[in-house]
């Protein structure tokens, strides 16, 4: 593996500091360095700084001409379903004519259709696919990506899934509580916990980093989801949930009783959930593209970082609520509907990000010993990141310190 030196960049931008998560006035830290450099080796970070500052170096290091561009860190993306088959076009066409995601997915559309797709596509056809969109995530600036089960809901479809994250190099989080499948409409959610439990657990915690759930109308309440993910703590799991997406059916009170890593969506969490998440140390992550996506009302962001809760932002790219796999865009919706400055998108995508994967100590950041995951943009202010609304912002993605995209090759 060879050095690699990223020179003359108009900006260097990256989170202030080491901590993480990043909190009130912290989030919006960013160090701006102009005229700079990124020097990697190894696969790291060796250094980052003014050109005026670049020591000696090695004689066979690739240099990338920097200039008109700017560098943040890799995009961290801690919340996607993009392991899955089919898409969902002809539901968006029923909902572009008024029909709503709560109702298709009580009629057995939504989620089931595509549990059905990914069933069908079997192992071979799930990494094809999961392999388009991790390449599309790429394109976006994504260098680290989770991805979740929950479209197999069998066990051979729910580990087959697993195993594609694993092997496409993403952080694999099993959300088998995501619906209740056909097989068990009848038995019920119960029942089908005890399958999940009993059946697919063992083989699940060995591939996954963390256990998730859906608690919602319509798919788990909060004592079946205590249950599933107790039983997944007990495996060594971390947990997340999926929580106050419609409504507030307990998920931040339970995510905070268990030490969950992360409560997801909070759509429709109002002040009592503000205050609690805030006093906690379970972070908040914003799918401000799934609200987009299905016109729903924006997660309250501004009255959750202003009270001091960890925020972090994620695409939640999947084929039926959120259909996007840009990080760079779901900033601008948070620059323009959140009420969240640039750099506060930044951090939340990155170093917050990092957080919630247990990887802050090493991704998220531009700086010495960090892997060396580097988003250049087309700007000479790397503010474009969120000012460029859909537009190709991203030129080129290192990751690990060779070039893994460029629009320029
Ligand atoms: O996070 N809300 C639950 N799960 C996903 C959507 C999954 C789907 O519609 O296929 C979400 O929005
Ligand atoms: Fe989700």
């Amino acid at each position: 593996m060879s050095s690699l030196l990223i020179r003359d960049l108009a900006q260097v931008a990256t989170p202030a500091g080491a901590a993480a998560p990043l909190r009130g006035s912290a989030l919006r830290d960013v160090t701006v360095i102009e005229d700079g450099y990124v020097l990697c080796d190894e696969g790291r970070i060796a250094a980052v700084g003014r050109m005026s500052d670049l020591g000696p170096f090695g004689a066979d290091v690739v240099e990338i001409d920097g200039r008109g561009l700017s560098a943040i860190p890799g995009l961290v993306d801690c919340h996607t379903h993009a392991c899955f088959a089919g898409d969902r076009v002809e539901e968006f066409s029923l909902r572009a004519a008024g029909a709503t995601y709560e109702e298709l997915h009580a009629r057995g559309g939504g989620i089931i259709s595509t549990v059905r797709a990914t069933r069908a596509a079997g192992p071979e056809g799930l990494k094809a696919a999961l392999g388009k969109h991790v390449r599309w995530l790429l394109q976006a600036g994504t260098t680290t990506f989770e991805a979740k089960s929950g479209y197999g809901l069998d066990h051979d479809t729910e580990l087959a899934q697993l195993g594609a994250v694993v092997d496409a190099g993403g952080v694999a989080t099993w959300l088998g509580a995501h619906a209740i499948p056909p097989e068990f409409a009848e038995r019920g959610g119960d029942a089908y916990i005890d399958f999940l439990l009993g059946e697919v657990l063992p083989e699940a915690a060995a591939l996954a980093e963390a256990a998730d759930v859906f608690l919602e109308r319509g798919a788990f309440d909060a004592e079946q989801a205590r249950r599933f993910l107790v039983a997944c703590r007990n495996a060594g799991l971390a947990l997340r949930l999926h929580g106050d997406q419609f409504t507030e059916a307990g998920a931040i009170p339970l995510a905070i009783e268990l030490g969950a890593r992360s409560v997801d969506h909070l759509e429709a969490t109002g002040r009592g959930g503000i205050a609690a998440l805030a006093s906690s140390e379970v972070t908040g992550v914003l799918l401000p593209a799934s609200a987009l996506f299905l016109g729903r009302p924006m997660p309250p962001a501004r009255a959750l970082i202003d009270a001091g809760a960890a925020v972090a932002l994620a695409t939640d790219f999947n084929p039926g609520s959120a259909f996007c796999e840009s990080l760079p865009l779901v900033c601008s919706i948070a620059a323009t509907q959140l009420g969240m400055s640039p750099e506060e998108a930044l951090s939340a995508c990155t170093a917050n990000a990092a957080h919630v994967l247990a990887r802050a100590d090493r991704k998220g950041r531009l700086a010495s010993g960090f892997d060396a995951d580097v988003v250049l943009l087309a700007a000479d202010d790397w503010r474009h990141l969120a000012y460029h609304l859909g537009g190709p912002v991203v030129h080129t993605v290192v990751a690990a310190g060779e070039i893994a995209w460029s629009r320029s090759a």
